[in-house]
């Protein structure tokens, strides 16, 4: 990554962290854009610019950076609501759909970001597509025992299915359920919606990061003039 490409996602994940108010339960996305997000949450909260926000994490890497950052957690058994979730996407759609994953983290992210009051995206510019799966796979969770019918069924569809593998690990990536992840490439996706759907009814598929009509603002980092800027959708 460029220095300005990290000052750019630093920006916008800030840009995100000053819109949380105090006392509300804050959704923590996964990646490395809610990664400053999380960040600065931590600092206004220790400069008392900020009081009183728990969070919800989406991830193992959340909780870690929340934890790191001073940022209090609690789960959804211990809260009835959530007020605001900021979290990362691999593309963003006109219509603010998204596809996200690219951590291995959709399936908790799609749980805490659905249940926020308000769901804001944070990217860079580079992941605003006209039409979801012009450069991203679908990742779709799948639990391990049902790995070849669930790759089977999905070429059925149409799609390009590929086992995800670890990198510095031997082997495919096991999410922090202890399932398997499979990137599907599709030709072009027309009906984003029904994609989601029918993906989610093959049998042993827990989730998959197509997220349609959730998203309320996506806050965009840019490079203009040589200035990191940020803008909204
Ligand atoms: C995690 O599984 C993803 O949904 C991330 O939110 C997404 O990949 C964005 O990550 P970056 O901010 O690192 O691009």
């Amino acid at each position: 990554m460029t220095e300005l490409a990290k000052v750019m996602k630093e920006q916008v994940g800030k840009a995100a962290a000053q819109r949380v108010k105090s006392n509300s339960i804050v959704g923590l996305g996964t990646g490395s854009t809610t990664a400053y997000t999380i960040q600065f949450l931590g600092e206004f909260l220790k400069s008392g610019a900020l009081t009183n926000i728990v969070g919800i994490p989406t991830s193992f890497q959340s909780e870690v950076l929340a934890k790191q950052y001073g940022i209090p957690l609690t789960t959804l058994d211990a809260v009835d609501r959530i007020d605001i979730a900021i979290d990362g996407a691999d593309e963003v759609d006109p219509h603010k759909n998204l596809i996200k994953g690219g951590g291995a983290a959709h399936t908790r992210e799609k749980v805490v970001d659905y249940l926020a009051e308000e769901f804001i995206v944070v990217v860079d510019s580079s992941k605003i597509v006209e039409r979801l799966g012009s450069s991203f796979p679908v990742p779709v969770e799948v639990i391990p025992m049902a790995l070849s019918p669930v790759m089977r069924a999905i070429e059925k569809l149409g799609g390009k299915p590929e086992l995800r593998m670890g990198i510095r690990k031997a082997g495919p990536v096991i999410t922090d359920q202890g399932n398997m992840v499979i990137d599907v490439r599709f030709d072009s996706i027309d009906d984003p919606a029904n994609l989601e759907k029918t993906l989610n009814n093959i049998p042993g598929v827990l989730e998959n990061g197509i997220f349609v009509g959730v998203t309320d603002l996506v806050l965009i980092g840019e490079i203009v003039d040589g200035e990191p800027k940020v803008r909204e959708l």
